[in-house]
């Protein structure tokens, strides 16, 4: 049965009339990473045994004894091992002739370019290292990274990495609240962020956040903050907290030996949205994220030697960490960057840079290539592109529609398509074809990767055949999440009470006759805008917390753009009036809370939300109201009036747009 709480019956008659198949094409199919069609069904007779042949390509400094210990939400992996994560990015390849190639090429928003040989990037880490340590960061500790997409992002993550700190990448886009709330839960001892990053033709000022979170002692534990000089936007020294990237750089050594870690030493935070009201610290393990996210890289990006392998994902996302950084420099890849927005300095950049760097591997977002469709075909029709090879897709559902589009217009019929499912928490790709093998179907993600075992089961649990349900694991895999950081409560309650012995993603799911996966979306309050997750709790604490406001329901509403979109219904308190400017003022308060991307697309100012009589919000019907969908059931309404003055006042918000 599908879940009551999502809609996701229309994208499922859409999707069930869905025929078409495509099988890899031969030419891809001989030269592919994985050729072989027996390897998931050899992963599943020893799953630990095809996870332990991974680990063991890594390098590390004391062999594991023991696989694993423990099922699914209590499992650890590769005991008694230790192991350096820099070490197995970067240093490794020294010894090869990887040395002088470029590990990162990054593409500024000038259109200039800089390469960083993975020789370099060895010396970047060790010379940031140091820094590091002569502020006082031991193992263990935790580091925070404030920055736009420059390379010295992935340097300042691979060199925590390197002395055994714990990373916690805050996305540039985030606010000086979310800052500093991420800071005190993690206890960071310092905060690396960037003077400004550039962004369409402007400069965002980064530093400025930092001092607006870090006011009035609001951060105590933060001993320094080290400045990265690179927009150029003036910036304000706090004497005795911040330090020059660039002057303690000069100054520093590039001997720094990788810390042995153990296998389970965390490797870094990362908070996301959830359906509680604040950010969670997602914790990853060292030994478990590195396996699942070489192999993953190596079979599903079909990783060589000669790719030029580009994840338009930003670093402040897990995209950007497994498929930026880790996946791609553990294969010894080269890795592109580009420090702008795809509709930067015009909407066919992204072509432009394919061709003109020959870009072989591509994964973007559902979201990034609707909106090429909506820019038109022309950008990226006057580009054959001939370098590339392999796409991927991420972050949310993608439309068969969009997924047609993208093997067609950008892939050139050409290119196999990799739509890949997973999250922050399971660390790396769980669902998706391997490109030489599977035969793909659009808008599908096809097969669980091998050595991992999602299920779709029904209300009580019970595992379906065939059909739609709730997605959810009961076999553990090495790069799941070990746990939500200080709060092993809170990752109980929200992963594995739902169903009992199960990690449950969230995301809903339908399993076609041929063991197909079709993801629906979420089925709890977690909305997901242009492939980013954002709780809905978190948007109405931030709106009630506007001193005109006395209750706000968030939800998420379909939009042909971003997948979903933000529509907040909101309370005024009574004697507030809805002045002209308010609601403009209201989706800046959330703004300012949580950062832009978090702003209500739709804000009504509503004089009452359909309640049910014990008082609950029913957010189905504000889901109807905000589609402009006839209205469901609304008999267990307290007031059934609510719900049609509501109406009344999104058509209002409506024609104002359109005549605006
Ligand atoms: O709902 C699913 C959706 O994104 C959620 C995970 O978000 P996040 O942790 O931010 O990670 C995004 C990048 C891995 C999932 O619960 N999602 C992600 N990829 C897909 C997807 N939904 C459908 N198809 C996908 N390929």
């Amino acid at each position: 049965m599908p879940p009551k709480r999502d809609r996701p019956q229309e994208r499922m008659d859409s999707l069930l009339r869905e025929e078409r198949r495509f099988d890899p094409p031969p030419g891809f199919a001989a030269q592919a990473n994985v050729r072989d069609p027996r390897v998931w069904a050899k992963a599943a007779r020893d799953p630990d045994a095809f996870w332990a042949g991974w680990a063991r390509r890594l390098d590390w400094i004391k062999p594991f004894r023991t696989v694993r210990k423990g099922s699914i939400g209590a499992a650890r992996w590769f005991l008694g091992g230790r192991l350096n994560a820099c070490a197995n990015a970067v240093d490794r390849h020294l010894a090869t002739p990887r040395r002088w190639k470029a590990a990162l090429l990054w593409v500024g928003e000038d259109q200039r370019h800089r390469t960083i040989t993975y020789q370099e990037l060895r010396d970047e880490t060790a010379r940031l290292g140091n820094v590091l340590k002569g502020l006082g960061v031991r193992n263990g500790d935790r580091v925070a990274i404030y920055m736009g997409m420059v390379p010295e992002l992935p340097v300042a993550v691979l060199a925590c990495a390197r002395i055994g700190a714990v990373h916690s990448v805050i996305f540039g886009g985030f606010s000086a609240a979310s800052i500093r709330d991420r800071v005190n839960d993690m206890g960071a001892k310092v905060l690396i962020c960037a003077d400004g990053a550039r962004r369409r033709g402007g400069v965002v000022d980064l530093k400025r956040a930092v001092d607006e979170a870090l006011e009035g002692g609001a951060c105590p534990g933060l001993e320094s903050v080290l400045v990265f000089e690179h927009a150029g936007n003036p910036v304000a020294w706090k004497a005795g907290r911040d330090r020059s990237w660039r002057e303690l750089m000069a100054g520093a050594s590039a001997e720094c030996p990788c810390e042995p870690m153990d296998s389970e030493d965390t490797l870094f935070l990362l908070y996301t949205s959830g359906s509680t009201g604040r950010p969670k610290g997602i914790r990853h393990a060292t030994a478990g994220y590195l396996t699942a996210t070489l192999a993953t890289t190596n079979w599903v990006f079909d990783i060589k030697d000669q790719d030029l392998y580009w994840c338009t994902a930003d670093l402040g996302w897990i995209t950007g960490h497994s498929y930026l950084a880790y996946g791609p420099l553990l294969n010894g890849a080269t890795c592109f960057l580009y420090e702008s927005t795809p509709d930067y300095p015009d909407k066919g950049v992204l072509w432009s840079l394919v061709e003109r760097w020959g870009v072989t591997v591509l994964y973007t977002a559902p979201t990034t290539i609707r909106a090429c469709m909506q820019w038109g075909d022309a950008w990226v029709d006057r580009r054959t592109m001939p370098s590339l090879r392999l796409l991927g897709s991420v972050g949310e559902p993608i439309n068969p529609e969009a997924w047609m589009w993208y093997r067609a217009h950008v892939g050139k019929g050409r290119c196999p398509v990799v739509d890949t499912w997973w999250q922050t928490e399971t660390g790396a790709v769980m669902i998706s074809p391997l490109p030489g093998l599977t035969p793909t179907k659009p808008g599908s993600a096809t097969r669980p990767f091998p050595g991992t075992f999602p299920e779709v089961v029904d209300d009580e649990g019970r595992t379906l055949k065939e059909g739609a349900g709730y997605l959810v694991y009961r076999r553990p895999w090495p790069g799941m999440t070990r746990g939500i950081w200080n709060n092993p409560e809170l990752y109980r309650r929200t992963y594995f009470s739902r169903f009992k012995g199960a990690y449950f993603s969230g995301d809903a799911a339908r399993l076609d006759a041929d063991g197909y996966f079709w993801l629906m979306g979420r089925v709890d309050d977690v909305v997901n805008v242009s492939g980013h997750r954002i709780g809905t709790m978190e948007v109405e604490s931030a709106l009630v917390d506007h001193p005109a406001v006395a209750e706000a329901a968030v939800i998420g509403r379909a939009d042909p753009l971003k997948g979903q979109a933000l529509a907040a219904f909101v309370i005024l308190k009574s004697g507030k009036e809805a002045g002209p400017g308010l609601v403009g003022e209201l989706r800046e308060h959330v703004g300012k809370v949580i950062g832009p991307i978090a702003k209500p697309d739709d804000v009504v100012l509503a004089s009452a939300l359909p309640k049910t009589r014990s008082g609950k919000i029913m957010r189905r019907l504000l889901r109807d109201v905000a589609e402009g969908r006839p209205l469901g059931d609304v008999t267990t309404l307290a007031d059934p009036e609510a719900v049609v003055r509501l109406e009344a006042e999104v058509r209002r918000l409506r024609a104002d747009r359109r005549n605006a």
